[in-house]
């Protein structure tokens, strides 16, 4: 869907009459996020308390729903009806988007005082900055292209680790599904399916295409006959999930995982959460791999941050600045990540206590930026503007859940991107 730019606008104009200044008030903020399973509400837990520590009043703003679709309906509303959260979990080029009504407070003053030039990587700070200034402040580097396995169920059909292309993907999936055991844990809702497509793209495609078909929207990928393998992947991929998978939670799909009810789940490192969340350790209770990579090593990044909105009343600006001002602090981009199952968004944070899964992401992000092959998750707000990933996965969806050819497919998928463009 595509933003309607003048009535956002003339929302943000209506919440800044709204509240008079406090002098000399507690910093407050009410904060809108989707951190609502086990692992996640542990991490925004911590969050809460470094910032209540510091003199802080948090008013959490939960919205339920994995990747945030639900939250971004709220914030669509609440911004609409003149009352903006000040501080809201925000991403890619949604940042932009709500910069360019007006919407985003300037976080330049503690950008400098802290140096975040200094200690976020570049890449980062592009996404966090609108026009040269500071409008968000990113809390983690989440990868997207994992495989969680359970080690037991792949030890039953002798695998000791995660499969390296799509092709033993598929082999270790028929032979789990000949044992009675269900290959991988799923929950059909779009952002999911969309989860699984964009790890294929990049696997079977190497991230040059990867680049071109769901950053670049270049026609020629999105028609290529490698899409159309995609989408027979995607097709094979439908015969390895469970029937009861239509709209299940991502973290039940975890739980599936974690309880020996499946054997794999595609899904990125916050499912790791999950597994810390319940005392699980990765390595012995559960296994981390990267997803199947047929053309070249590839890590789709996910970065979750943090825009301010445009509030009024001293109490709200003093509560902006010092969420902002922790959440860049290296102490809490620490304890932060070790629950979320991210590595830190800045540098000069220590991976020593992170686990063997947080190491791996860490060296893979940085031999990967060397090739390329660090590239936005379509599937989570990184690449594209909402209404252009939006008109991407509903086509996923729609393959996904029919029995639409690989030719069809692609054939609506490039119809659907054209249309998204206009
Ligand atoms: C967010 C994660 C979150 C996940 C599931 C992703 O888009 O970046 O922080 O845990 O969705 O809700």
């Amino acid at each position: 869907m595509k933003l309607s730019k003048s009535i956002l606008a003339a929302g943000v104009g209506i919440a800044a009459l709204a509240s008079a200044t406090l002098a000399h008030a507690q910093p407050t903020a009410e904060v809108l996020h989707w951190w609502t399973s086990g692992g996640e509400a542990k991490a925004v837990a911590a969050l809460k308390k470094d910032f209540e520590e510091h003199g802080g009043k948090w008013e959490d703003s939960p919205v339920a729903g994995g990747a945030g679709d639900a939250a971004m309906t709220v914030l669509r509303s609440r911004v609409l009806s003149g009352d903006a959260p000040s501080a809201v979990q925000l991403k890619g080029p949604a940042i932009q988007e709500w910069a360019e009504q007006g919407a985003l407070a300037n976080l330049d003053d503690v950008a400098k005082k802290e140096d975040w030039d200094a200690v976020i990587p570049k890449r980062i700070q592009d996404i966090m900055k609108y026009d040269g200034d500071y409008v968000a402040v990113p809390v983690n580097i989440h990868r997207v292209n994992w495989i969680w396995s359970n080690p037991e169920l792949l030890a039953k059909v002798g695998a000791k680790e995660g499969p390296k292309t799509w092709k033993e993907f598929n082999e270790l999936a028929e032979k789990l599904k000949a044992a009675g055991i269900t290959p991988l844990a799923h929950g059909g809702q779009p952002w999911q399916d969309a989860t699984i497509f964009e790890t294929v793209v990049l696997g079977m495609g190497g991230p040059e295409f990867y680049q071109k078909a769901l950053v670049d929207l270049d026609e020629d990928a999105l028609k290529s006959d490698t899409m159309k393998k995609v989408f027979d992947e995607m097709r094979t991929i439908r015969g390895y999930v469970d029937p009861d998978f239509p709209g299940r939670d991502w973290n039940l799909a975890t739980a599936m995982v974690m309880n020996g009810k499946a054997a794999m789940q595609i899904m990125g490192d916050w499912a790791k959460g999950e597994f810390l969340a319940a005392g699980k350790v990765p390595g012995k209770d559960f296994l981390c791999s990267a997803t199947p990579a047929d053309n070249g090593n590839g890590f789709l990044f996910n970065t979750d941050s943090f825009a301010m909105f445009k509030v009024s009343g001293e109490d709200k600006i003093e509560g902006q600045k010092l969420l902002a001002e922790l959440i860049m602090g290296k102490k809490f981009q620490k304890t932060f990540n070790l629950l979320k199952g991210s590595i830190p968004a800045r540098t000069g944070v220590s991976l020593d206590d992170f686990d063997e899964c947080a190491k791996k992401s860490a060296a893979d992000m940085e031999a990967d930026q060397k090739t390329g092959g660090f590239l936005p998750s379509m599937a989570h707000g990184m690449a594209l503007p909402g209404h252009l990933s939006g008109a991407i996965v509903d086509v996923v969806t729609a393959h996904f859940n029919s029995d639409m050819s690989s030719d069809e497919a692609v054939n609506r998928l490039v119809e659907a991107v054209e249309l998204a463009k206009d």
